[in-house]
């Protein structure tokens, strides 16, 4: 069937509304109405001493993201890469090894390649793709489509959120396999970010007055920390590939080495940091921003905004949620920054120059 914008002015606006029903779809397919994990039987984790995530991208933030959970959930060492070195690393594989590719649409050449390499050296190879009549979904022992429906925007937003949340699924599988105890509320609380991100997408109006500043910067930095790192990348690179604006992310605790050479009062600096355990880490990487006139428009919630508010030149305010759910949340503001610079800057949100959709070539 064709897909169309649905009264939106892009499919990527339609794509970023999207994500409360995608998420939801994604939920119900992986957990019972009884609040259990229902993944396939065959995804055995108990005999697993390593985890290999491998993606492009957006889907490769994902994975980052994922490491985090994986070692902090589940315990299991987790390596993850971008596909185009993975695959010319040639890394030793154990067998014990369950081998993991991200890609929405399951053909992006270099992630099929490492599959490729994997193939026989690993013990299971998992897709989690969108696309399940795909190339990857193929050539994968185990296939968990993302049921995030037909993403046509270049920039990747509701198959990122789609595959944070299957992701976060699998490691507490992995934990529970392993005998280990979910964190407080789990997976139940999952039932929840659909509603929530509902909630963050009105933050839109706020977005967009500050876009128009945003668009008048040469460079802007992303600054996060622990989980909340991958999304700082994602939300830079979602920024550059929309706005042509030089934008870099960071993790938080590395900006002294480097990064902070450029801050003035010229580079707005994007700070992701939900209330969690780094906050107070985060905080002060702000403040060494803040003291170099540094512009910073700070992504919290509403006790992180009461604590660190002060001095900043914007705050954004999220819905509080437990740790493990910031990521899958804090897309969203990083999705509307992008795409609102984007529309103050006039360009071709949809199709960016010089980029695909799928990169079906080397
Ligand atoms: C291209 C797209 C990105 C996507 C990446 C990986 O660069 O523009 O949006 O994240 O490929 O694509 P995949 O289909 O493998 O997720």
């Amino acid at each position: 069937a064709r897909v169309d914008k649905d009264g939106h002015k892009h499919f990527m606006a339609k794509e970023i509304a999207e994500q409360p029903v995608a998420i939801d779809r994604a939920l119900k397919a992986y957990m019972g109405d009884d609040g259990q994990l229902s993944l396939p039987a065959e995804l055995d984790f108990t005999k697993i001493e390593r985890l290999t995530m491998v993606a492009c991208g957006t889907a490769f933030y994902a994975c980052m993201v994922a490491k985090y959970w994986f070692e902090q959930i589940a315990r299991m060492p987790v390596e993850v890469d971008v596909a185009s070195e993975f695959r010319y690393r040639e890394p030793p594989v154990s067998e014990k090894t369950l081998a993991l590719f991200v890609s929405q649409s399951g053909e992006t050449a270099d992630t099929l390649a490492a599959l490729r390499y994997m193939d026989g050296k690993a013990q299971q190879i998992v897709g989690l793709v969108n696309v399940p009549e795909s190339s990857i979904a193929r050539e994968s022992d185990v296939i968990l489509p993302l049921h995030a429906g037909p993403e046509i925007s270049v920039a990747s937003t509701k198959a990122f959120t789609c595959q944070l949340t299957i992701l976060l699924l699998l490691a507490l599988r992995a934990a529970e396999q392993r005998g280990l105890p979910l964190p407080d509320g789990m997976p139940n609380d999952l039932r929840a970010i659909p509603g929530l991100i509902h909630q963050s997408l009105a933050g839109e109006k706020q977005i967009t007055a500050s876009a128009r500043g945003l668009a008048e910067a040469r460079d802007i930095i992303f600054l996060g920390r622990g989980q909340l790192y991958p999304l700082a990348l994602e939300g830079a690179l979602k920024l550059k590939e929309l706005s042509y604006i030089h934008a870099e992310g960071y993790a938080s605790g590395e900006l002294k080495h480097g990064p902070i050479a450029l801050i003035d009062e010229k580079v707005p600096v994007v700070v992701m940091a939900p209330r969690d355990a780094l906050f107070d880490k985060t905080v002060s990487n702000m403040q060494e921003v803040m003291a170099r006139g540094g512009k910073v428009i700070l992504i919290t919630d509403a006790e992180g905004a009461k604590i660190a508010g002060d001095g900043t030149h914007e705050v954004i305010v999220m819905p509080q949620v437990p740790d493990s759910l910031a990521p899958i949340l804090y897309a969203v503001p990083a999705q509307q920054i992008a795409y609102y610079t984007a529309i103050a800057k006039g360009t071709d949100v949809d199709q960016p120059r010089n980029l695909a959709k799928s990169v079906t070539v080397e």
